[in-house]
């Protein structure tokens, strides 16, 4: 198991106001699994990711990361746990504008236990893993928006994260674009890569293998897609035997 969050809130406080973002959320998702979870603007998706995250500690409710109760931890331990299992990838990619992409993707293993020749292997290997092998010198303004997200997924995956969480990954990036960067995440999952992304594109989501729909802050639905192999199974066999009872109904000779 890898992540399980029990009656999750996350309420903010604004002056004299409150808002409740999450309202008793539940989910668990295993190992090797792909998620995307979708919902209008403001309903509580990147709170959601950011509590998965542990950039952000909820209000109430458990969440259980890898055997660790993270609600329970202080900012120091929650920081060691996100260094640990969690790379990040956002909708405006949050590179450093003057660092190589290899400087920006050995960024997360300063506080590593790599030297820096260690730590320069991984990056690049990292680099390579997206496709980026011949661009490692680039700062992102010499990089298309594309490129500039591979280089957000490699420092994301660096650190070899059990979780690679992205919030709305493809909001700044054209379809054709779009449809590369989601390529390479089914290639990243197909590798063994833990995937939870959020969108509100159909054709986005539609690459995981399950979507979890949020409204209000909390969840309304938690479906398998058609690339989900058991449920496409299922789906599959549920045809046959509706096609096979149809057959025995018609009287011989009908067509
Ligand atoms: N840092 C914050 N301070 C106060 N309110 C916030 C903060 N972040 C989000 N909210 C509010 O929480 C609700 C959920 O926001 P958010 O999780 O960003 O939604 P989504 O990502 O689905 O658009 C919204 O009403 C938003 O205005
Ligand atoms: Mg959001």
């Amino acid at each position: 198991m890898t992540i399980e969050i029990h009656q999750l809130e996350k309420i903010y406080r604004v002056g004299e106001e409150r808002v409740h973002a999450l309202r008793g959320v539940d989910l668990v998702i295993q190992r090797n699994e792909f998620v995307a979870i979708m919902g209008a603007s403001g309903s509580g998706k990147s709170t959601l990711m950011n509590v998965l995250g542990c950039l952000d500690s909820p209000t109430r409710g458990r969440y259980v990361l890898n055997g660790r109760a993270t609600h329970k931890m202080g900012a120091a331990a929650l920081a060691r746990v996100r260094n640990e299992e969690i790379g990040f990838v956002f909708q405006s990619f949050e590179l450093l504008p003057r660092a190589s992409a290899l400087k920006n993707v050995m960024l997360p293993l300063i506080y590593s236990r790599f030297n820096w020749l260690e730590a320069r292997k991984r990056a690049k290997r990292a680099l390579e893993r997206v496709g980026l092998a011949d661009r490692i010198g680039h700062r992102p303004n010499q990089l298309s928006g594309g490129q500039r997200q591979r280089v957000a997924i490699a420092r994301a995956l660096v650190n070899t994260p059990s979780i690679l969480l992205a919030d709305e990954p493809t909001g700044n990036l054209d379809t054709a674009t779009t449809r590369e960067i989601i390529e390479l995440f089914r290639q990243l999952h197909a590798e063994g890569q833990t995937i939870v992304m959020v969108t509100h594109e159909e054709e986005v989501a539609d690459a995981a293998l399950r979507i979890v729909r949020l409204r209000d802050g909390m969840v309304t639905s938690d479906h398998p897609t058609r690339r989900d192999p058991t449920h496409a199974a299922f789906l599959q066999n549920a045809a046959r035997m509706a096609a096979e009872a149809a057959g025995e109904a018609l009287p011989a000779g009908a067509e």
